[in-house]
């Protein structure tokens, strides 16, 4: 990507700088670090034309980066950029039209932000999530017994892609007997166009109308799940609506699947190809320690975390980012990808350090929009790799890293597919992961 031109003699000062890497190609799908380093140095807030054609800025710096997720001139809501294809039409949700969904967290700013989140925080509070690490350690478990015997398994279908979607089902209060169509629909949805013509939009539909019964069931007859407590949270006499806590249940679903299902794709692969560090973990896992797997489980993130880019901002005015001018209207896109491998920040920032201690990356965002279920998301992260790596010790890739293929999508970072082999490990020791975290 960076390669010097044939006709360029080595070393010659006029030619020091290397071309600009080409942006949005499979290559770079695959390994987007070169050229993200390229644009830190060079170019560190990037005018780009994205594929879908709309121009938008790059941020890649950890110190701007952190400035920009903080700067309130920059709104999440798509009005701001009234010519984009973006603001004509699309959400951020696949298949949503500017409709009743929009109107959730990651698509508006203070003051109404402000008092959803507030809302939203009373029923998603660290004690509700602390009480759902024994489902989430049962659901581990029983995904891993499904393949164990087979010795070999596509780890984002079998594994990481369920995960999540049962656990936030379950947080969330759908019936179990429901779980298998929003396992359906979330599949839909993450294919980004790959599936029928219109399936994506249908699927979003379906779960939003099945979301809104629920909700009306809820009401009737609550319980003690995440939407009855949506229902149930009141801000000085203030409730949420029907449609808002659709929204919400809606955005903490979409919010936190996919990026989940990466999260341990991702882990899963780095560990894969670092095996030194990977037998650390095991180790230190084997002799029931957990400090190791909680930092290590925020340097997957920090090495090659599942969100690269942070969602849509737009300049609500013009400003400045790193010393260039942004007009009003422009889209701005942090880089977050690029920001956790700043050198600028983090020492040997390419290195995978699972001690690593000085390491406020920026994998879960940063200001008012920091997301609102890390602490769910590290709990199945850990529960994920300490379970896989104690009860398959010698899980390995099936075939070579360089067969696999990384979805397209501007704002995910993920595999299509892991396949791996293993022979089963010694026991199943129920309870004692769990009982580590
Ligand atoms: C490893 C997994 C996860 C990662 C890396 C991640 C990352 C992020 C990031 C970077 C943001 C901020 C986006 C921005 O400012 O543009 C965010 C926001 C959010 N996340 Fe997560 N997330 C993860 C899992 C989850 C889970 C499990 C849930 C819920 C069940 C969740 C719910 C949310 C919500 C609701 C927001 C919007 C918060 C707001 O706008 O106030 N996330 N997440």
């Amino acid at each position: 990507m960076n390669d010097r031109p044939a006709d360029v003699p080595a070393g010659c000062p006029a030619h020091a700088t290397p071309p600009a890497p080409e942006l949005f190609t499979w290559e770079f799908a695959t390994d987007p670090y070169p050229a993200y380093a390229w644009l830190r140095e060079h170019s560190p807030v990037h005018r780009t034309t994205l594929p879908s054609g709309v121009e938008a800025w790059l941020v890649t710096r950890y110190a701007d980066a952190r400035e920009a997720l903080a700067d309130n001139r920059l709104s999440k809501n798509p009005a701001h950029h009234a010519e984009s294809a973006h603001a004509k039409g699309k959400t951020g949700i696949p298949g949503e039209r500017k409709a009743e969904l929009m109107t959730h967290l990651l698509n508006i700013d203070p003051p109404d932000h402000t008092r959803l989140r507030r809302l939203v925080s009373k029923a998603f509070t660290p004690r509700r999530i602390a009480e759902f690490a024994p489902r989430v350690q049962e659901l581990t478990d029983r995904l891993i017994d499904g393949f164990i015997e087979k010795g070999e398994a596509d780890l984002i279908h079998e594994f990481a892609f369920p995960l999540p979607i049962y656990a936030i089902c379950d947080l969330l209060g759908v019936p179990r007997e429901d779980q298998d169509d929003f396992r359906e629909w979330a599949g839909m949805m993450i294919r980004h166009g790959g599936g029928p013509r219109g399936g994506v939009a249908r699927s979003v539909k379906k779960m939003r109308g099945y979301l809104l019964e629920l909700i009306h069931r809820k009401r009737e007859n609550p319980g003690d799940d995440l939407i009855s407590g949506l229902i149930r949270a009141s801000d000085h006499g203030e409730h949420l609506t029907e449609n808002e806590a659709a929204a919400m249940a809606f955005i903490i679903l979409f919010a936190g699947f996919e990026t989940t299902v990466n999260l341990i794709g991702n882990s899963v692969h780095t560990l894969l190809g670092h095996p030194e560090q990977r037998a650390q973990l095991q180790r230190s896992l084997a002799a029931g320690e957990t400090e190791l797997l909680a930092t290590g489980v925020e340097e997957l993130l920090r090495h090659d975390g599942p969100v690269e880019l942070a969602t849509w901002r737009y300049a609500t005015e013009a400003l400045t980012i790193g010393g260039e001018r942004i007009g009003a209207g422009d889209p701005v896109l942090v880089v977050l990808a690029a920001a956790d491998r700043d050198p600028e920040r983090f020492e040997g920032p390419d290195t995978l350090d699972l001690a690593r201690r000085d390491n406020q990356h920026l994998g879960y965002g940063h200001g008012i929009h920091y997301c609102l279920g890390a602490p769910l998301a590290r709990l199945e992260g850990q529960a994920a790799l300490a379970t896989l790596l104690k009860r398959l010790p010698n899980l390995r890739l099936a075939g070579e890293s360089s067969d696999l293929r990384w979805r397209g999508g501007l704002i995910m970072r993920g595999l299509r597919t892991l396949p791996v082999e293993f022979t089963p490990g010694p026991v199943r020791d129920e309870g004692d992961i769990l009982s580590t975290l």
